[in-house]
């Protein structure tokens, strides 16, 4: 008996500890990658799925007061990751459940899109140095590949530049019917609305629309089990991001259309170590999933005392609205080298921040005339070891609850 209760007990601590690990192991298949879509048999057969927690992207709010409240009370979500690895593209794969499958149509603004978007970086030289998590810090890009739900994307010259629909009704056609002109934009439709992007941060954002970022992404709800599909495969190496240094991080993230999800109010992962079979990127895995060892209460105390003045979180709500970014889900969206960075040297990143125009009062930074920024925030590089760690540790258990 005692042998069996011991092998439950590691069977649940096993359990814990996937939920509590970010990492993802690629496997190596002889099938050519760039073809596949979410409904291929390679994904069948060889995809090994692990279970990454999102946690809704606090930082942010939109002038939307309903979805700020639905982004405020949100859980965090257990989602399913895989990659796949062809010796030349990598294939990352997602599995989210969605009780709503939410697809926009044409010009209704009252309906929001399901979507999804993965977040590709280059392993940095010290990966406790990776890139902001919200797509990306000044000088630290990411390369980022973005689908909606979108019914039938118009894009009447073929080329993908036009960012409107045509309404038929509306359009001059030249003595064409509608039926026949309606056929001939089909035909040009592109009906998946992806895009890729390079983004240094999110007032940064550029879509690549020359064809240089060769890509494939699908996107497919499978209705009787409520769950949406998604994946990506890119090459394992091109401009925006190599990926070929044994690990390489990827960042999830999903848009639910029925929670009025859009831009920045979505679900969204901490950094991810892609593990390849591949010789390498054990720092990488290792810094992606440090759990700071410190006395969590007295970290309570020195963020009571030394950030609140600022900072919002659960728990510590004194703060002005708009002077810094709320914490409530950093410990689920931020590596531990992410927050000792942001604490000891707020300028090696700086969090892009609100529409400055709109919130004059509570700047984030100061921009000199180089563009350079300074954070606004004072570094605290006088904490000695412990206080610092008792910090750490404390600002990683600021995340929601996963929902049951
Ligand atoms: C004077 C106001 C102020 C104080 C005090 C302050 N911060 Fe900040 N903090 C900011 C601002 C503004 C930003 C956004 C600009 C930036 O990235 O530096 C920020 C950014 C951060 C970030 C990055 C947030 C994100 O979403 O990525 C973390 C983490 C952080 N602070 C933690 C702390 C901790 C821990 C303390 C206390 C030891 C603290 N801050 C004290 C103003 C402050």
């Amino acid at each position: 008996m005692r042998g069996v209760a011991k092998i439950f007990a590691a069977l649940s601590l096993a359990a814990t500890a996937l939920l509590a690990d970010n990492t993802v192991t690629a496997v190596k298949v002889d099938a050519d990658l760039s073809k596949i879509g979410c409904g291929s048999e390679v994904i069948k057969k060889s995809a090994k799925f692990s279970k990454i927690v999102l946690y809704p992207q606090t930082t942010v709010t939109l002038n939307d007061k309903k979805a700020n409240e639905l982004n405020k009370e949100a859980k965090a979500m257990v989602v399913d990751v895989a990659a796949l690895y062809d010796g030349k593209n990598v294939a990352v794969i997602v599995r989210w459940p969605d009780s709503t499958k939410n697809v926009q149509k044409g010009y209704k603004s009252d309906v929001y899109a399901d979507g999804f978007a993965l977040q590709f970086a280059t392993t940095p030289e010290d990966p406790s140095k990776l890139p902001y998590i919200g797509m990306g810090s000044d000088s630290r890009p990411v390369a980022i590949y973005l689908q909606k739900a979108v019914d039938k994307f118009y894009e009447p010259n073929g080329n993908g530049v036009v960012g409107y629909q045509v309404n038929p009704h509306n359009t001059n056609r030249f003595g064409e019917s509608l039926k026949s002109f309606e056929k001939r934009v089909e035909a040009l439709a592109n009906r998946d609305y992806q895009k890729a992007f390079v983004s240094e941060g999110f007032r940064s954002m550029t879509e690549i629309k020359d064809g240089t970022a060769s890509y494939n992404a699908d996107m497919h709800y499978v209705e009787p089990k409520k769950i949406w599909g998604g994946m990506v495969v890119r090459p394992l190496k091109d401009e925006y991001a190599d990926l070929s240094k044994g690990a390489f991080p990827v960042a999830v993230a999903v848009w639910d259309g029925e929670k009025l999800n859009r831009n920045g109010i979505k679900h969204l992962s901490s950094w991810i170590a892609v593990k390849l079979p591949v010789l390498g990127g054990e720092e990488l895995v290792a810094a992606i999933n440090e759990k700071v060892k410190g006395d969590v209460e007295n970290g309570k105390e020195l963020a009571m005392t030394n950030c609140a003045s600022c900072h919002r979180w659960k728990g510590a709500q004194s703060a002005p609205m708009y002077m810094a970014p709320d914490l409530s889900n950093i410990g689920g969206q931020a590596t531990a080298g992410y927050i000792r960075e942001s604490i000891v040297d707020p300028n090696a990143v700086v969090v892009p921040g609100y529409n400055r125009n709109a919130h004059p009062n509570y700047q984030w930074y100061m921009t000199d005339d180089k563009g350079n920024r300074t954070s606004t925030m004072p570094p605290f590089d006088w904490l000695d070891k412990k206080s610092l760690d008792d910090l750490i540790a404390y600002m990683q258990t600021l995340k929601a609850e996963v929902e049951k």
